[in-house]
């Protein structure tokens, strides 16, 4: 949205003029290859600052008299734990955070106590575009170069110099599609619904068919014709005509199955006749925020070319309210054929991904299938802002995205399904019902209902209430939506399913 900042590779030269930010490790210590005409200066600060080399804390050098550098900027490395994926990512978002002025950055990506690979130079640069990211598209007030609460506006030169900078690029090429993925995924987030309607979120995941995804939209017609009743009973209530989205990236061997990734796009959810609260209801512009991932991790997936298979299937409809809505106690037949007792139309969300779910399973027969939703207030009292929660048939699958998340960051905590949870959606004039027996357990008694409409296929869904949107801001993220689940599903993807 803002102006993104560039960001290249050179080989370990001293620049001329702007920023230097150089990384130190336990007590300071500094890399050989830290030039002379400078060390002293370094030396000297990190002395008086007592500087210990903490990770991410730092300290400031005066640039001795002879250079035109501006500032010199000491970052620590040395945490708890050896300086891992995440942390690479949080040191670009913390110089990019760092940065005054509007004269070039450069970075001496040559850790001392710590091995820069190509792969961790180029995590530099991620860094530094996923701070940068600003959503001001309806701010008309610009801010003027230079502000502080305002850095980003102006598209600020940042220089890794680095011992290995082809290798770099290489690596940063991948790493700079991720970040599109990242920053379309929170753009779609951050847009409010009288923007982002149902149609116009269809026709901007139809231009990324310019970068090879294969794009098809099926309408309220098609979704009739294939007895998406579950889906079209949240969408009735609203004059947006749903769209079910599907993205297939075609990147890896021919017949092989893909990997299928499936998104909840309520582009607004008033609870429909079970209408929510008026406080804080603006937030519920976000509750496409799974679907935005799913598209964001497409569109990271065809920009670097990943080889592999993947789907895309995303549900766009609005959750609102008028005399066409659905009613609680409605009674809908999903594609499965499953019968649903509608008791709160709020819970529309299960609702939406029921027939999505079905729909990718039956159609693609894929690898797995892994679903995103912004789908439970209550994972949020379980887990706050810091994991999603995760639900899955499968512990292979349960493990490898654990452990993605731990690398990217991008955590997930792993949550418990059973026959006594499922127990509480049996209907009492349908086979099931949208919602569990009160409050409690309200996370997995909504994950025990997406189960019913998944077969064998290995499967997990990952409610992101919690970490799509409203989480903290950190080092790489300062914007409301988070663009979670787009780095941690990449990694999932690189790590495990891509042939070599
Ligand atoms: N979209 C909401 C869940 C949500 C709440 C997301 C807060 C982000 C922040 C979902 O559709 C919903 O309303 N869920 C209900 C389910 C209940 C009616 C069983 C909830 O969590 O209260
Ligand atoms: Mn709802
Ligand atoms: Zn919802």
């Amino acid at each position: 949205m803002s102006v993104q900042p560039t960001v290249d590779f050179s080989p370990l030269e001293l620049p001329k003029s702007g920023t230097l930010v150089i990384l130190a490790g336990a007590e300071g210590q500094l890399a050989a290859s830290v030039p002379s005409e400078i060390s002293g200066a370094v030396e000297k600060a990190i002395a008086i600052g007592k500087f210990k080399g903490r990770s991410l804390s730092s300290v400031e050098a005066v640039a001795p008299g002879a250079s035109a550098l501006e500032r010199i900027v000491v970052i620590g490395t040395v945490g708890e734990q050896p300086f891992g994926e995440e942390d690479w990512l949080k040191l670009g978002g913390t110089i990019a955070g760092g940065a005054k002025g509007s004269g070039p950055v450069t970075v001496w990506a040559d850790g001392a106590a710590t091995e820069a690979s190509a792969r961790d130079v180029a995590t530099i640069g991620l860094g530094i575009l996923l701070r940068s990211y600003k959503f001001d598209r309806y701010k008309s007030r610009k801010a003027k170069p230079g502000e502080e609460a305002d850095a980003g506006d102006e598209a600020r030169a940042y220089t890794i110099a680095t011992g290995a900078a082809d290798a770099a690029k290489a690596e940063y090429a991948a790493a700079r599609e991720i970040a599109e993925g990242v920053i379309l995924a929170r753009d779609l987030v951050n847009e409010p619904t009288n923007v982002l309607t149902t149609t116009e979120y269809a026709s901007r995941i139809e231009a990324l068919s310019s970068l090879g995804l294969e794009i098809e939209i099926l309408d309220e017609a098609r979704m009739a014709e294939l007895k998406m009743h579950a889906l079209l009973g949240v969408a009735q209530g609203s004059p947006m005509p749903p769209r079910l989205v599907i993205m297939r990236w075609n990147g890896g061997a021919e017949g092989q199955a893909p990997v299928a990734f499936v998104g909840k796009g309520v582009v607004f959810d008033t609870g429909g006749v079970s209408i929510k609260p008026a406080a804080g209801m603006d937030e519920m512009k976000g509750d496409m925020g799974g679907s935005a991932a799913v598209v964001g991790l497409m569109r990271a997936l065809a920009g670097r070319k990943a080889k592999v298979n993947a789907i895309g299937v995303v549900g766009l409809v609005e959750n609102s309210v008028d005399g066409n809505a659905q009613r609680p106690g409605d009674i809908v037949t999903a594609m499965s054929g499953t019968t649903i007792e509608v008791l709160n139309t709020d819970a529309e969300g299960r609702l939406v991904l029921a027939d999505a779910l079905w729909y990718t399973q039956e159609r693609f027969k894929p690898q797995f299938m892994i679903d995103l939703a912004t789908l439970t207030g209550a994972i949020i009292v379980a887990l706050g802002n810091h994991h999603a929660g995760l639900f899955s048939n499968s512990d292979e699958l349960s493990e490898r995205l654990t452990q993605a998340g731990l690398d990217t960051g991008e955590k997930v905590w792993r949550m418990p399904l059973g026959k006594e949870y499922d127990k509480q959606i049996e209907g009492k004039f349908a086979d099931i019902k949208n919602i569990g027996n009160g409050r409690s357990g309200g996370s997995i008694t909504a994950a025990q209902f997406l189960q019913r409409f998944v077969n064998d296929v290995p499967w997990a869904h990952l409610d992101v209430a919690g970490t799509a949107m409203g989480s903290p801001a950190n080092e790489y993220n300062q914007s409301w939506a988070s663009g979670y689940g787009v780095r941690l599903l990449n990694k999932l993807v690189e790590d495990h399913y891509e042939t070599r």
